[in-house]
């Protein structure tokens, strides 16, 4: 049986829906306070045991290769310092959480595109990609859910979650036969489907485990929705061949690529924090509260 070992996190894409703030620097590195979205995915990756990691990188993203890289005159500048030893652990740690590897995505042509950029790193093995700007907050951490699921069945899993029928057409969305609780044998995909045309109302989130079949279903998918290579209609080419399927994650799932959600995202993370969740519930409420005097 092959293991699961490496992970694919694509983070080549314009992140035009972040514009001004994604001209110059990538949307997978805004940080959720202190900690760029790519970290959290790193991290999910390293806690689900897989210690390979492929970036897709691209222009003007150098600052993602910086990041998981050592840099010495920071920790130099740290050590001289006796406060500030914790930075300096965490900025070397930060540098030896995996073996990261980067590629470039020469034309921005869609996910699909950007995942066929891996094909040489990994080879004959399984995968799993991992979204660079989506952070998915559980106990058990989705990949290794993900893996579990492969292990049983050796084939295509999909990582989805139920969305309300309305935002439908924002998502990829899976239909199929239900096996239990959380799997379902995949029939149906569709990039962005109009309400009244989608199968269900089960959206692909942002993580996936891939066989290195879907390389040969990329190659033979035509540019799909924005005029780009779809991750989705390529996994349908896959569909006819192989069986594919959808495990309903547990977990809560953050697309930092959305203004509103990436709001949320830092609100929902800053009251865990223990260092100021007390002060920050409270400030909250202050200001929704003299909100409310001036809205009456
Ligand atoms: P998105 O579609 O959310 O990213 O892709 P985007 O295209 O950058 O965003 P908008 O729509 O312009 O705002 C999800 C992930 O896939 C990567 C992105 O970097 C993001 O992390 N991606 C997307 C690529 O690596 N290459 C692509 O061609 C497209």
């Amino acid at each position: 049986m092959s293991r699961v070992r490496k992970a694919v996190i694509p983070a080549a894409g314009f992140g035009t829906r972040f514009l001004p703030a994604t001209k110059a620097q990538p949307k997978e590195m805004l940080p959720i306070i202190d900690t760029p979205t790519i970290q959290y995915v790193v991290q999910e990756a390293v806690d689900s045991g897989i210690d390979d990691i492929l970036i897709i990188s691209g222009k003007g993203k150098r600052a993602i290769e910086d990041h998981f890289d050592r840099n010495f005159e920071l920790e130099a500048s740290l050590q001289n310092s006796k406060q500030k030893e914790n930075s300096l652990n965490e900025v070397r740690r930060i540098a030896d959480m995996a073996n990261i590897h980067f590629i470039r995505q020469k034309e921005v042509n869609g996910l699909g595109d950007a995942i066929y950029q891996a094909r040489m790193h990994t080879g004959s093995e399984p995968f799993v990609v991992m979204l660079g700007d989506t952070i998915i907050d559980s106990v058990i951490p989705v990949t290794q859910q993900l893996i579990d699921v492969y292990e049983q069945y050796q084939q295509t899993v999909i990582a989805v979650e139920t969305v309300p029928k309305e935002k439908v057409s924002r998502y990829g969305i899976v239909g199929g036969t239900k096996l239990s609780e959380s799997i379902m044998r995949v029939m149906e995909l569709v990039e962005k489907p109009d309400i009244d045309k989608a199968p269900s109302n089960l959206a692909i989130a942002g993580r996936y485990i891939l066989t290195p079949e879907i390389y040969k279903a990329i190659e033979k998918t035509p540019k799909g929705v924005n005029n780009e290579i779809q991750l989705t209609d390529a996994m349908r080419i896959l569909s006819t061949r192989e069986n594919i399927y959808s495990h309903t994650i547990e977990g809560v799932r953050y697309d930092i690529g959305n203004k509103l959600d990436y709001l949320k995202t830092i609100v929902e993370f800053a009251l865990k924090r223990k260092e100021f969740s007390v002060q920050f519930r409270e400030f909250l409420e202050e200001i929704i509260r003299t909100n409310q005097i001036v809205n009456n």
